[in-house]
């Protein structure tokens, strides 16, 4: 039965989508975000899974075991993704993750595995930091990477808090979302996590596969570079008189991309607040948030230090004051080399690889709820599902239908394997 999946894919793809650009817009705990996890809540209770919902609304949905679970610590096997996107992102970052999984559990069934293990299908918050700033907050206040007393103040653009965001989505258990826990959810059972994601650039369109492993993920960071300088009348001010902040960013901005190409790295200044935004006015104070990733933690920190230098050298040209605050780093994580070799094996054995059979296994840009658990000692590894036009965080993000099928088998193979 293939249409669960597209039956499934039908129901989530009009959700927060803008008829403008046919992007997405699922920030967390607002409405498209909620709707795509009341979905969630309805897809575990048709297939009769335990939804456990906690205080930020993480959510998993167990195939429990019959006669209880061992309870040996590190029984239970977790697969899943997320449901929130970027601004204006696309359909598959995430989502595809969620649905392969339930979609794999269908296929167990079907195929009259009876797991000996635990089975969980998980949704992590904020996986994209898209609104508080820091990059898969659910699973790091899960993992305890991240304290909720801490990040209760945290503030969106609006001046929201997290602590308001959360009254306001009222995560309290209602009829449709299954047994709320109090605190945070409990991955001590956890022994494992796999998580499919859409790939995210072109190798495997390159080298023409359907699926293939990652292998680690590249460090990464959020930096907040703020400039400031002297409002002046954009007129009456000499031009050799100006204290402006934009051109101090504007050549930092330039130093990224100079930089990152020097290094082989990747630097983007991807979302920008210019005060007071007045086309007659210069600006007092430019903040711009740096995107930073590179193939070693200190790699990464050679790279955010020289276009930190070059920027402050331009501060220093113009009159300006900077400072770089890091507001979300990531360090350096490689997946479970058992359970990757071991996925490897099922990808070998399945022949849904390139040609002859095997995934190819290849590093992540990108960085996944997959991390933070890894990081947490959870054994963990991820698959990738070819995505033709090698775009992703924008509309243009795709999978092709016969792909994700491919997936969804490949995924449900390596489950088999994990819960027998
Ligand atoms: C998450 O998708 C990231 O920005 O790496
Ligand atoms: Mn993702
Ligand atoms: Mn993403």
């Amino acid at each position: 039965m293939t249409d669960d999946f597209e039956a499934m894919w039908a129901d989530l793809a009009p959700l927060g989508r803008s008829a403008s650009t046919g992007g997405y817009f699922r920030q967390p705990w607002h409405a498209a975000e909620r709707e795509a996890r009341a979905w969630f809540a309805e897809q575990a209770a048709a297939r009769g899974l335990r939804l456990v919902t906690d205080a930020v609304g993480n959510q998993v949905a167990w195939w429990d075991v019959p006669g209880g679970s061992s309870g040996r610590p590190g029984d239970a096997v977790l697969t899943g993704s997320h449901l929130d996107s970027v601004l204006d992102g696309g359909a598959f970052d995430g989502p595809l993750g969620v649905v392969s999984a339930l979609a794999a559990v269908d296929r167990l069934r079907e195929r009259g595995v009876a797991p000996t293990r635990p089975l969980g299908v998980s949704v992590f918050v904020e996986e994209e930091g898209s609104r508080f700033g820091l990059a898969c907050l659910g699973s790091r206040l899960a993992t305890g990477e991240v304290a909720l007393e801490d990040a209760l103040a945290r503030r969106d653009r609006d001046g929201t808090s997290l602590e308001d965001a959360l009254a306001a989505a009222d995560l309290g258990g209602g009829s449709r979302d299954g047994q709320a826990v109090p605190g945070l959810l409990d991955l001590s059972g956890v022994g494992c996590f796999v998580e499919l994601h859409v790939e995210q650039g072109r190798h495997l369109v390159d080298t023409d596969a359907a699926v293939g492993l990652a292998s680690r993920i590249w460090p990464h960071g959020r930096y907040r570079f703020d400039v400031t300088g002297r409002a002046d009348h954009a007129g009456a001010t000499r031009m050799e008189d100006r204290h402006d902040p934009l051109l101090t960013f504007s050549m930092t901005a330039l130093a990224a991309n100079k930089q990152a190409r020097l290094a082989g790295q990747r630097a983007t200044f991807g979302r920008l607040d210019v005060a007071p935004n007045a086309t007659n006015a210069i600006p007092s104070r430019v903040t711009g948030w740096l995107d930073a990733r590179a193939d070693s933690d200190e790699a990464l920190a050679a790279l955010v230090e020289a276009i930190t230098a070059q920027a402050a050298a331009r501060a220093e040209r113009d009159g300006t004051a900077l400072s770089v605050t890091p507001e979300s780093v990531s360090q350096a994580v490689a997946f479970d080399a058992d359970l990757t070799a071991r996925l490897g094996r099922v990808g070998a054995r399945t022949g849904t690889g390139a040609g002859s059979g095997g995934w190819p296994v290849l590093p992540s840009l990108a960085g996944h709820d997959a991390g933070i658990l890894a990081a947490a000692g959870v054994p963990t590894a991820m698959m990738f599902v070819r995505n033709p036009t090698g775009v992703s965080h924008a509309p243009d993000e795709r999978a092709e239908t016969a792909d994700c099928l491919t997936g969804v088998e490949a995924l449900a193979d390596v489950l088999a394997e994990l819960v027998s």
